[in-house]
């Protein structure tokens, strides 16, 4: 039995905008949230306190969550590496934090420039000050599939990691295959080290495309009743640290699927692939998602057989 509801969690202002050489303009980083929430997403990354020196583009974090007319139902998420992103967020109002840490030591350092343990010390008084301000904090396990600088990475190396951020009292689990060479039974097969540890609906995948393999682990995912993932709409996306990786599943992509099998999301599939067109004319390229460049074609075919 597969899951009759899945929630994605659309992470493009963030992951999508972070690896982008041209700066995006706060106020187009907006317009998407917008146009996202609109289309019915109630999960948005919106965006990353990490340092402007390392990721450049995420630098307008507290522009952007200013400008936001949030939507009620909707949460809107941010990434804080350290104590100092954190308290810099705070005063921005998210209702939820990510932590990110990597399940190779090389990604770790690469990424974050400590090894795992310390980040998750980095990690500890960030979860123990969101939490007495009520604030809830998901994980994500970088290379939990495979890493850029040490190649293959095993299920026990996820899994330690998975014990880890537990221990601190980080609240969601996401596995993250950052460069996308996870194929379904090993995305299972880390995806099980992590339901070990985390209930259900606290376990999520988070899945770059690179090698074309993100729709089919989603649905291994979903075979094990996995119900939530991160997407970025125009399939958007990257990480500064793992180069040649490409973008995350496209959620136009990702909800083409769900919405074939059956399963809710809530979100509408012509508004989404308007917010995907949208970020990409701004971006000055056509969306990276199939789906999205498959319905703009439709309709513009329409459009002009109607002319
Ligand atoms: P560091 O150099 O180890 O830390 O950076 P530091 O404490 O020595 O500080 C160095 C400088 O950064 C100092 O400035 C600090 O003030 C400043 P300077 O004195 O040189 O002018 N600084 C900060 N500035 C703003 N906000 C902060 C902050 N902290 C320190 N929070 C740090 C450590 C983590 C900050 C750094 O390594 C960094 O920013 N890395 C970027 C990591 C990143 O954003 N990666 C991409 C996101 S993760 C991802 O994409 C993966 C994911 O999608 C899942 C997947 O696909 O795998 C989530
Ligand atoms: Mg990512």
């Amino acid at each position: 039995m597969i899951p009759t509801h899945v929630t994605l969690v659309d992470v493009s202002p963030r992951d999508g905008l972070q690896n982008e050489a041209k700066q995006v303009d706060a106020a187009h980083k907006i317009e998407l949230v917008h146009r996202l929430q609109a289309a019915g997403l109630r999960e948005i990354e919106v965006t990353s306190f990490v340092s402007p020196k390392w990721v450049p583009q995420m630098a307008d974090n507290a522009e952007v969550m200013a400008g936001l007319q949030r939507k009620p139902g909707v949460r809107y998420s941010v990434l804080t590496p350290n104590l100092r992103g954190f308290e810099a967020a705070l005063a921005t109002k998210p209702d939820e934090i990510v932590v990110f840490a990597a399940a190779s030591e090389a990604f770790s350092q690469r990424n974050i420039n400590c090894s795992i343990d310390e980040s998750i010390e980095r990690f500890r008084p960030v979860v123990e000050a969101a939490h007495a301000n009520g604030i809830k904090v998901r994980g994500a396990i970088s290379c939990a599939l495979g890493c850029p600088y040490q190649g293959e990475v095993s299920p026990d190396e996820v899994e330690r990691v998975v014990r880890l951020m537990r221990g601190i009292g980080v609240d969601h689990c996401g596995v993250a295959d950052t460069i996308g060479v996870g194929t379904p039974k090993r995305v299972q097969a880390a995806l099980e080290r992590a339901l070990r540890h985390y209930p259900l609906v606290e376990v999520s995948g988070h899945f770059h495309d690179t090698y074309g393999q993100a729709l089919a682990n989603i649905y291994a995912s979903l075979e094990l009743g996995v119900h939530t993932f991160d997407a970025s709409v125009a399939g958007l996306g990257g990480c500064p640290y793992a180069k040649g990786a490409t973008g995350n599943v496209a959620t136009e992509d990702v909800l083409f699927m769900l919405d074939g099998l059956g399963i809710d999301t809530g979100i509408d599939l012509n508004a989404l692939v308007d917010a995907g067109n949208f970020i990409s004319q701004v971006l000055g390229r056509a969306p990276v998602s199939r789906a999205g460049k498959a319905l703009l074609a439709k309709r513009a075919a329409a459009a002009e057989a109607k002319a």
